[in-house]
């Protein structure tokens, strides 16, 4: 793999789905594969969820949130913690046991059609895509890469999964972490955030045209790797 470091510089791969489709683990997977930068942007919305509550204000407060949006590019960081796991940081506070609840996840869903919003995390991503990827190119993990963020991306997937299967793979994730949340409660807040997340009127969540759609239903964490440094190595040809 040593011929392979500097492969990846100047590509943009785009990994998009519904909350706890595998996401994160193929992004984790190939950006360490390929030497990219990694950047998780569904912990954008959820910091931005988890300041205003914070800092008092209701979640659908759309200037509190274009104001807090405005800042992040001062106060947030995403970075490798060791071990192929990455932290958020607020103020070089590390607040990522906080944003990673399901009760979180929800609140981020609340905020993230708020326009304002959507317009400040999007303009940071791309800044963030920007500065990384003649460097080192760059994974984007989110709803809205293919389509909205990075339009361009050579590489674009999109990863999906039934609710029941999502529900059950986040049960069996919260058990490990010692959290008792019932089944029935986290396929409910699964689906109640596919609802919001699909509707939305600006960047709804949605498999770009030109995306591998790849429904992980069937196919493990393994086969969905193999599908995806495939196209990977499609597009260095
Ligand atoms: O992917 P994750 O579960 O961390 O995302 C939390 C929520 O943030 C999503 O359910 C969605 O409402 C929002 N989000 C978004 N656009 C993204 C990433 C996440 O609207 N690019």
């Amino acid at each position: 793999m040593s011929d392979s470091i500097y492969r990846a510089q100047g590509l943009v791969i785009t990994i998009d789905g519904p909350a706890a489709a595998g996401k994160g683990t193929l992004c984790k997977a190939l950006a360490k594969h390929y030497r990219m930068k990694y950047l998780d942007t569904g912990t954008l919305y959820r910091t931005l969820a988890y300041q205003l509550k914070t800092q008092g204000y209701v979640a659908d407060d759309a200037a509190a949130g274009q104001r807090i949006a405005a800042t992040m590019v001062d106060h947030y960081d995403f970075r490798h913690v060791g071990n192929n796991q990455f932290g958020v940081f607020w103020d070089d506070e590390d607040i990522t046991h906080h944003i990673r609840s399901e009760n979180m996840g929800g609140l981020a869903s609340t905020i993230a059609p708020i326009t304002e919003v959507r317009d400040a995390v999007v303009a940071f991503t791309r800044e963030y895509v920007q500065r990384w990827q003649a460097r080192t190119g760059v994974v984007v993990d989110g709803q809205d890469g293919g389509t909205v963020v990075c339009p361009d991306a050579a590489v674009k997937i999109f990863i999906d999964a039934s609710a029941e299967e999502r529900a059950r793979r986040r049960h069996l994730d919260m058990q490990a972490r010692g959290r008792d949340d019932s089944f029935e409660d986290i396929l409910a807040a699964i689906k109640g955030r596919d609802q919001r997340d699909r509707n939305r009127p600006v960047g709804p969540l949605v498999a770009a045209e030109d995306a591998l759609v790849v429904d992980t239903t069937q196919v493990d964490a393994a086969g969905v790797f193999e599908l995806a440094t495939q196209r990977v190595e499609a597009s260095f040809s």
